[in-house]
């Protein structure tokens, strides 16, 4: 029984020491989760930006400590914000003076497509909070599509797109976003 006891306490003070020094040597030789996801999303995905993923997730201190299911909502609530933030740099070009018929119906489209995508994560996101991943991906697939026709818009018009920054970051969040929550259950 002491004997026990004691390698119990030995265990106890081994673990106590390791945690007090070892997280970073952890880190250093395993990859921590945000990375390890965005590279095995960017490799099953051509279109997933492994910089671009590891940058926007890490971008969100709680990434760290999160699960799957965890990150799969931080990218949701990333490309939701980020499709916000689109909506109002379009209602800002819809203000500039002299705007062509033409490129005032891509931006009111474009404000459209935003303005649903936007929602499309946000319920994608309750999806997921209540088990129901099947669902969220039909919520997050109906959004991928968004940023690329807003281009489209332009380019149909042969019209120098103002947005292809930001259509370009909405997309890539969006992918992201699917393909982590392709991955869960
Ligand atoms: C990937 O994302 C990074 C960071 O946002 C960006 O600098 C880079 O240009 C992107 N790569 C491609 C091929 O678009
Ligand atoms: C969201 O979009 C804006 C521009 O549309 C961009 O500057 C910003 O970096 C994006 N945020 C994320 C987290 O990618």
């Amino acid at each position: 029984m002491m004997r026990f006891t004691s390698v119990l306490l030995t265990l106890f003070l081994f673990l106590l020491l390791h945690q007090g020094s070892s997280p970073k040597a952890t880190a250093a030789t395993h990859p921590d989760i945000v990375d390890e996801t965005c590279r095995r999303i960017a490799d099953d995905d051509p279109n997933v930006n492994y910089t671009f993923c590891t940058q926007a997730l890490r971008s969100v201190s709680k990434s760290k400590r999160a699960d799957l299911r965890g990150l799969a909502i931080i990218s949701l609530k990333l490309a939701k914000a980020n499709a916000t933030h689109a909506k109002s740099r379009v209602k800002a070009l819809l203000k500039e003076k002299q705007l062509s018929t033409y490129r005032k119906s891509c931006l009111q489209t474009c404000r459209e497509l935003y303005s649903d995508a936007a929602s499309s994560f946000r319920n994608s996101v309750k999806q997921i909070k209540s088990g129901r991943y099947a669902d969220a991906k039909v919520y997050i697939s109906s959004a991928v599509d968004a940023p690329g026709e807003c281009e489209d818009s332009f380019q149909e018009g042969d019209i120098t797109s103002p947005l292809t920054k930001v259509n370009y970051d909405l997309f890539q969040l969006a992918v992201i976003a699917l393909a982590i929550t392709s991955r869960l259950g």
